[in-house]
C-alpha cells in the first residue's frame, strides 16, 4: 500500500462511519499561546469547548482530517528510525457524539481489516486512575474484546492523560494503541476542561480526539524497518546518499520537509520565534548538505514534488526563501568554520560565541565541532544565552567613567549629556520607523518585516531589518510621512514591566532569544497607549486581558530597555537620509531629526 492509498483509506473509512472531511489548518495555530500546530485538535479546540457548533460547521458532530503537524520538542531525536519535527497526523474527531467503544472499535477494525495487521501484534494502554481521574474502566472492557488481558496495560499520567497544547484547553484519558514496540495512534476522551493551574472542570459535551502518526502507520504497513525506507521519504533519501553517514541523510531529509511546510504556510527566517526555528533547521540543513554537495536546493524541490498531489505550493516562493537564507548565511559560514577548527574544545561560552558572531546555531555547533563539541549540552548554551541577557541589560545601566561614554546599551551610544539627549530622541525616532516600516512594506513571502540591527549614536539612527528588495522612492516617503504624523501627534511614551509572556501576548515586537528575564519592559507609543492609571472594565478586545490598562492599539509596541523621551513631540522632524542594502534580503536606513 502506498502512502497515498493509507491516506485514501483512513478518510474514507471515517466518510463512510458519518465523518465529515476537513482539510488540514496552517502550521501556524491562531491561537496566540502555540507556536505551532503539533495535533490534529488545534483547529477543533473551540468545538471541544462547546464553544462552536460543529453541526452548523461540519454539518454534524465528527470530522476526520490529515493534519500538517510541527514538534520541535523531539529535534534531539530526529535521526533514529522513527522522529520527526514536521509530520502528518491522521485524525478522527467527535464532538458530543460517539465515545469509547465506537471509537476502540474503529481503530482495531482500521488496524487489521483495512491495513491487514495481525492482532497478535496489538496491544493498548488505559488510564490507571489517580485522584483527580479515576481508572478508565470503560476503555479496558472495550479492548478485552478484541486483545487478551496481558496486551492492555494500565499506565500512568504522563502516559495516558492527554492535556491540550498551550497553557489550557480540552483534555482527558487518553488510550495508547502500539504495533509491536512502536506507539501509532493516540485515543483521547476528551471530558475536562483543563486550565492554566491544572485545574479540571468537566466539559458540556464529551468528545473524541484520536491522532494516528502518517509516517509511522505507513513504514509498519510497508513493513519498513524505519520511517525514512517508506514511500514519504524514498524519494529524498535517494538524493542523499552521498551524505557522510546514515543518520546526517536522515536529519536533511526531516529538515527539507520541515523548511517547505513552514515557508509555504507564511514563516520567514528570522531571529524570534517560528522565524528562527525556521532559520535553525534551514542552516542545519545547509550546512550538512554543502559538505558535500553544492545542489541544496534538490531536497527542497523534491519535498515540493512529493507533496505537490496533496498540498499547494508556490515553488518559486519557497525557493527564493530557502536562497536568500543560503546567501545570507554563506557570507558568516566560512569564517565560522575556520574559527571553530581553530577552537580546542568547544564549551557553551565559545559556541555563544560562534552563534552571535557567525549565525552557527547550537545544532549546528554540534555536528560540527562533533568530539571538540561532546561537552557542550543545550541545557548550557540555553544558560549562556541567559548570562548575555543580564549582561546587556547590565550595560543598559548608565556607565560613568570606565571608557568615557555616558551611556552604552550596545545600540545606543553617547558620551555626555547633550549626547544621550540626542540620542534619545533619536531611538523613540527608531521605534517609529519600525513600526512604520511594518504597515507600510509587504514583504512578498508573507512574513513580516524584522529588526535586524540598529545603531544610534548623538547625529544619527540606523536600523537594518528584512526586506528582500530595494524600497521604492513612494515606500520611503509614505514612512517618512508616516513617522512625521506621529511625531505630530504628540503621542505619550509609556513603559511597562511585565512578563515576557504577557509582553509578546500583548503584541510587543521582540528579538527571539531561548530566555527572557522574567521580568521585561515594553515600550508603547500611542495611540491611547498604555495608561497606568486607567483601569477598564475586563478585557478590551484584541487585547490581551491581562494588560487591560491598554485602551486601543498602540502605534507601537516593542520589548527594548530605552531610554526614550516621553512625548513623541520632542523627537523633532525626522528626515530618512539613505536607504541601502546590508546583505541579501537586509536593507539599512539611515535617518537624522532636525
Ligand atoms: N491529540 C492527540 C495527540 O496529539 C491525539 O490526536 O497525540
Amino acid at each position: 500500500m502506498t502512502h497515498g492509498e493509507i491516506r485514501e483509506k483512513f478518510l474514507k473509512f471515517f466518510e463512510d462511519r458519518g465523518h465529515k472531511i476537513v482539510p488540514s489548518s496552517s502550521l501556524l495555530p491562531a491561537d496566540p499561546s502555540v507556536l505551532f500546530t503539533t495535533a490534529g485538535m488545534q483547529q477543533f479546540k473551540p468545538y471541544f469547548l462547546g464553544d462552536a457548533d460543529p453541526v452548523k460547521d461540519f454539518g454534524g458532530r465528527r470530522t476526520v482530517s490529515i493534519q500538517k503537524s510541527m514538534r520541535t520538542s523531539d529535534i534531539d531525536e530526529v535521526g533514529d528510525e522513527s522522529h520527526l519535527t514536521f509530520f502528518e497526523m491522521l485524525g478522527h474527531f467527535s464532538f458530543g457524539d460517539y465515545f469509547k467503544k465506537e471509537t476502540i472499535e474503529w481503530t482495531y477494525e482500521f488496524l487489521t481489516d483495512v491495513l491487514k495487521i495481525s492482532k497478535d501484534r496489538l496491544s493498548a494502554t488505559v488510564f490507571a486512575g489517580d485522584d483527580k481521574i479515576p481508572f478508565d474502566e470503560e476503555s479496558y472492557n472495550a479492548w478485552s474484546r478484541f486483545l487478551p488481558a496481558d496486551r492492555i496495560r494500565k499506565g500512568p499520567r504522563e502516559d495516558n492523560v492527554w492535556g491540550p497544547p498551550g497553557p489550557e484547553g480540552p483534555c482527558g484519558a487518553a488510550n495508547e494503541v502500539y504495533v509491536d514496540d512502536m506507539e501509532v495512534a493516540t485515543l483521547v476522551f476528551m471530558e475536562y476542561n483543563c486550565d492554566k493551574d491544572q485545574n479540571l472542570t468537566p466539559l458540556p459535551q464529551k468528545g473524541v480526539d484520536v491522532g494516528w502518526g502518517l509516517e509511522r502507520i505507513v513504514m509498519i504497513t510497508q513493513g519498513k524497518g524505519n520511517i525514512f525506507e517508506t514511500d514519504l521519504f524514498e524519494p529524498i533519501m535517494k538524493l542523499l546518499l552521498d551524505s557522510p553517514n546514515k543518520w546526517l541523510g536522515r536529519i536533511i531529509a526531516d529538515h527539507a520537509r520541515a523548511v517547505v511546510f513552514l515557508i509555504a504556510d507564511g514563516v520567514t527566517p528570522s531571529n524570534k520565534e517560528r522565524g528562527y526555528v525556521l532559520r535553525r533547521l534551514l542552516r542545519r540543513m545547509i550546512i550538512q548538505l554543502s559538505s558535500y554537495t553544492d545542489d541544496f536546493l534538490a531536497p527542497i524541490s523534491k519535498v515540493v514534488d512529493l507533496y505537490g498531489s496533496y498540498y499547494t505550493f508556490d515553488k518559486q516562493m519557497i525557493i527564493d526563501v530557502v536562497e536568500l537564507e543560503a546567501d545570507k548565511f554563506q557570507k558568516t559560514l566560512t569564517q565560522g568554520r575556520k574559527e571553530l577548527e581553530r577552537l580546542e574544545s568547544i564549551d557553551a561560552t565559545k559556541a555563544f560565541m560562534l552563534y552571535e558572531s557567525y549565525g552557527l546555531p547550537f545544532e549546528v555547533i554540534k555536528d560540527l565541532g562533533r568530539e571538540k563539541a561532546k561537552g557542550l549540552t543545550r541545557e548550557a548554551f540555553d544558560e549562556e544565552f541567559k548570562k548575555h541577557q543580564e549582561k546587556s541589560r547590565a550595560g543598559a545601566e548608565k556607565k560613568f567613567g570606565g571608557h568615557g561614554l555616558l551611556m552604552d546599551t550596545g545600540e545606543l551610544k553617547a558620551g555626555n549629556e547633550e549626547e544621550l539627549k540626542k540620542a534619545t530622541r533619536l531611538h523613540t525616532a527608531t521605534h517609529l520607523l519600525h513600526a512604520a516600516l511594518r504597515k507600510v512594506l509587504d514583504p512578498p513571502a508573507g512574513g513580516e518585516v524584522q529588526q535586524a540591527g540598529s545603531d544610534i549614536t548623538a547625529e544619527r539612527l540606523r536600523f537594518d531589518f528584512t526586506f528582500p528588495r530595494k524600497m521604492t522612492p513612494e515606500e520611503i516617503k509614505q514612512v517618512e510621512d508616516m513617522v512625521n504624523e506621529a511625531v505630530q501627534k504628540d503621542y505619550k511614551v509609556t513603559k511597562e514591566e511585565m512578563s515576557y509572556e504577557d509582553a509578546v501576548k500583548s503584541g510587543a515586537m521582540a528579538f527571539f532569544k531561548l530566555k527572557y528575564p522574567n521580568r521585561v519592559n515594553v515600550y508603547t507609543i500611542g495611540p491611547e497607549s498604555f495608561d497606568p492609571e486607567l483601569k477598564t472594565e475586563g478585557p478590551v478586545e484584541g487585547h490581551n486581558p491581562s494588560s487591560s490598562n491598554f485602551s486601543g492599539p498602540p502605534f507601537s509596541r516593542e520589548l527594548c530597555g530605552g531610554p526614550h523621551v516621553s512625548h513623541t513631540g520632542e523627537i523633532g522632524h525626522i528626515t530618512i537620509t539613505k536607504e541601502e542594502a546590508v546583505s541579501a534580503g537586509v536593507r539599512r536606513i539611515r535617518a537624522v531629526v532636525e
